[in-house]
Formats: structure tokens, C-alpha cells, sequence
């Protein structure tokens, strides 16, 4: 599949998606946003990628998304992007893989959005976070109002929107937005260290924590419970979790085939 305004590559089982549209210093417009749910479906249909690194090229992460093409939205209009945003972002929340956000520079509005969207942020010592939208008249409309406070908590999420202020990495990283903040030039390196971490271990054990954890957040306990015990037991019809118990046993190295 060809991409205008993003690339992808493969390493190994990492894949890599690097959000390119310089000139808006990587702002998602509408065919941004729409290459971005592509390539989440052909990442979805991958069995080979087991983990995902979506990053920035150049100075920005995203810088918003695209108030060039927002400037002249009636309602209606309004009400369709950011719809398309949501479910975009909602999709790549929900992709049945782990995915890293490498904020490499300006994570901004949308930009921020997608980053929560993702479910580990490493960002570099040069990144900045920030939801700027009150200041140009407008709300969150890519799930910050939703996935901010979840992340931070209520209080620092109203500080944040409401000031439409921007935060630095080390910020980001007090109040919990990011898991750690390094060296610009070891930003790659970081999160695809991290990525093989999770990728050496039984795919679909990794795919099930993900699902308990984000379905968890989003409802009581019990309920979040019962689906932990529901995919501990579908676990066990994997033949990775023979391999897995059974190099235990064996005192050898396990070999998962993400079956
Ligand atoms: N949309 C469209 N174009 C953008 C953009 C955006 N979000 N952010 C930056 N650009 C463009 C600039 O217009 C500029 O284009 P030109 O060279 O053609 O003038 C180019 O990118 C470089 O930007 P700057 O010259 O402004 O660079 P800077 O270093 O001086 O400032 C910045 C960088 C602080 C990120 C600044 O560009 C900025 O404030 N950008 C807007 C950030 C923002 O408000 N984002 C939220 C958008 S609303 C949103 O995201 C709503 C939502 O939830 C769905």
C-alpha cells in the first residue's frame, strides 16, 4: 500500500510508522488520518509484526491536527472530523498489538491524542505535550477530554486543557503522561529495545493483556475480573502456553510460534 504522508517499515517483528508531512510539521489532516487507519489494517492483517513504534519524522511528533483544513469547518463539518479522528485513533487503541508511541519532538492536540491512543509513550528529552485547543476556540476532539484524565487523573487533565498550556518531557513524565523521556539520539534505539522486550514473549498472551487491560479501565471490577479469568482460560487452548510451561519445566529456552 502506498502512503503520502507516512511511511512504514518492518524490523524484524517491529513495524514502524513514521508520520511525514513536513510542511505542517506532521499536522493530521483528513488524508493523514485516513492513511493512518490503512496502515493500522494492514498492520492488523500482519501476522508476522508482533509489536508497533509510531513516531515523528523531523522536529514534530504531530503538531495537531491540521488547522489549515479546520479553520473553515461549519458544524457539521467539525462533527465529521472529529468523529474520524476518534474512530482512526480508536482503531489503532484497539489493534490487537502492542504499540509504543516514540514522541520525538512537538505532540500537540491530536498529536498528544495519539499518543494516548497508543499504550506505552517513551518520549525524547526534546518532546513537548500539550492540548492547545481552547486557545483556538475549539475542544479536544480526538479523545483528549477522555483519555487524558484516565492517564493523568481529573485534576491535572483540567490544568492541561483548560490553560492549553505546554508541558516538557520531564513534565510529562512527573505527572505520568509518559513511562520514561531520553536522549534524543537514543529515542529509536529505546523503544525498539522495549518492543523486542515485549515481542520475545507469547504473542497472544500479550494480545489478551492488552485487550483485559483496556476493556478493565472502562468498567467495574468484577465485570473486569470475570473477562481476566475468560481470556486466562482461553490461554491455555494456545499451544504457546504448553511451550512456555513446558521450557519451564524443561530448564530450556522457549520457542513461541504465536499459535
Ligand atoms: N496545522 C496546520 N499547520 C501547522 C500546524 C497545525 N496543527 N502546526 C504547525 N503547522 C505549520 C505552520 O503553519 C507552519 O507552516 P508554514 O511554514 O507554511 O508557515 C509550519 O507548520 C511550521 O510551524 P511554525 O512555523 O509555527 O513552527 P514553530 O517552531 O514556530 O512552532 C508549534 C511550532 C509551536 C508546534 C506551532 O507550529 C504551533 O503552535 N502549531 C499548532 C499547534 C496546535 O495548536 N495544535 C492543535 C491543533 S487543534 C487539534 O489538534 C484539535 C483536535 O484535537 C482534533
Amino acid at each position: 500500500m502506498e502512503f503520502k504522508n507516512l511511511t512504514f517499515e518492518k524490523d524484524g517483528k517491529i513495524a514502524i510508522v513514521t508520520i511525514n508531512r513536513p510542511k505542517a510539521l506532521n499536522a493530521l489532516n483528513t488524508e493523514t488520518f485516513v492513511e493512518i487507519g490503512n496502515v493500522v489494517d494492514e498492520i492488523s492483517k500482519d501476522n508476522e509484526i508482533l509489536v508497533v513504534i509510531v513516531t515523528g519524522a523531523g522536529r514534530a511528533f504531530i503538531a495537531g491536527a491540521d488547522i489549515t483544513e479546520m479553520k473553515d469547518m461549519n458544524t457539521e463539518g467539525g462533527r465529521g472530523f472529529g468523529m474520524l479522528g476518534n474512530e482512526v485513533l480508536r482503531k489503532l487503541e484497539n489493534l490487537e498489538k502492542p504499540v509504543i508511541a516514540a514522541v520525538n519532538g512537538f505532540a500537540l492536540g491530536g498529536g498528544c491524542e495519539l499518543s494516548m491512543a497508543c499504550d506505552i509513550r517513551i518520549a525524547s528529552s526534546k518532546a513537548k505535550f500539550g492540548q492547545p485547543e481552547v486557545g483556538l476556540g475549539i475542544t479536544p476532539g480526538d479523545g483528549g477530554t477522555q483519555r487524558l484524565p484516565r492517564i493523568v487523573g481529573t485534576g491535572m487533565a483540567k490544568e492541561l486543557i483548560y490553560t492549553a498550556k505546554m508541558i516538557d518531557a520531564k513534565e510529562a513524565y512527573r505527572i505520568g503522561l509518559v513511562n520514561k523521556v531520553v536522549e534524543p539520539d537514543d529515542l529509536m534505539k529505546e523503544a525498539k529495545d522495549l518492543a523486542n522486550s515485549i515481542a520475545v514473549n507469547a504473542p497472544i498472551a500479550v494480545k489478551m493483556c492488552k485487550a483485559a487491560i483496556n476493556k478493565g479501565m472502562q468498567c467495574d471490577i468484577d465485570t473486569g475480573l470475570s473477562y481476566e479469568s475468560a481470556v486466562f482460560g482461553l490461554c491455555f487452548a494456545t499451544e504457546d502456553q504448553k511451550e512456555g510451561m513446558t521450557a519451564f519445566v524443561e530448564k530450556r529456552d522457549k520457542s513461541f510460534k504465536n499459535r
